[in-house]
């Protein structure tokens, strides 16, 4: 799927706003997110840090789960940072590849520069999907 630049424009301002709002206390690295979904809104998502670290919620998965939970489903991704070009985490990547193992991501360069725009296809090739066993087969 082929993003028009006004969805890149829209993705990114709603992940940076996202951003604004991240709770990172902890590692102090705001990430925000922003879902298009298969509608065309546009859902975002900020990292929401514990002080238990491994309940820490990425970014991406909490704008994912916006938009599940409005009723439709991702079809692209955009993510912004204070660094260059982050990619989402491997946890994030297989999370997205559930709903399109080949959507758009959209990285952006903290200076403002011109963003990126990559697929889910290239960053986790051969993404696991669980195929459920057929009736009858052994439990
Ligand atoms: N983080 C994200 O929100 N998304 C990613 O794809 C990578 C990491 C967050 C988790 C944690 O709050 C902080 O960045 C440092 O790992």
């Amino acid at each position: 799927m082929k993003l028009a630049r006004t969805t890149v424009t829209r993705l990114i301002e709603t992940a940076s706003s996202a951003q604004a709002n991240a709770y990172a206390p902890y590692s102090r690295f705001h990430v925000g997110a922003a879902v298009l979904g298969a509608d065309g809104r546009v859902f975002g998502g900020c990292n929401v840090e514990n002080g238990s670290l491994g309940l820490t919620v990425c970014a991406e998965r909490n704008a994912v789960a916006a938009a599940v939970v409005a009723g439709t489903r991702p079809v692209a991704v955009a993510i912004v940072t204070d660094r260059d070009y982050v990619g989402p985490c491997g946890a994030c990547r297989q999370v997205l590849s559930e709903f399109d193992p080949g959507m758009p991501i959209v990285l952006v360069g903290s200076d403002g520069g011109r963003p990126r725009t990559t697929s889910l296809e290239r960053l986790l090739p051969g993404a696991f999907r669980f195929e459920p066993p057929r009736r009858g087969t052994r439990t």
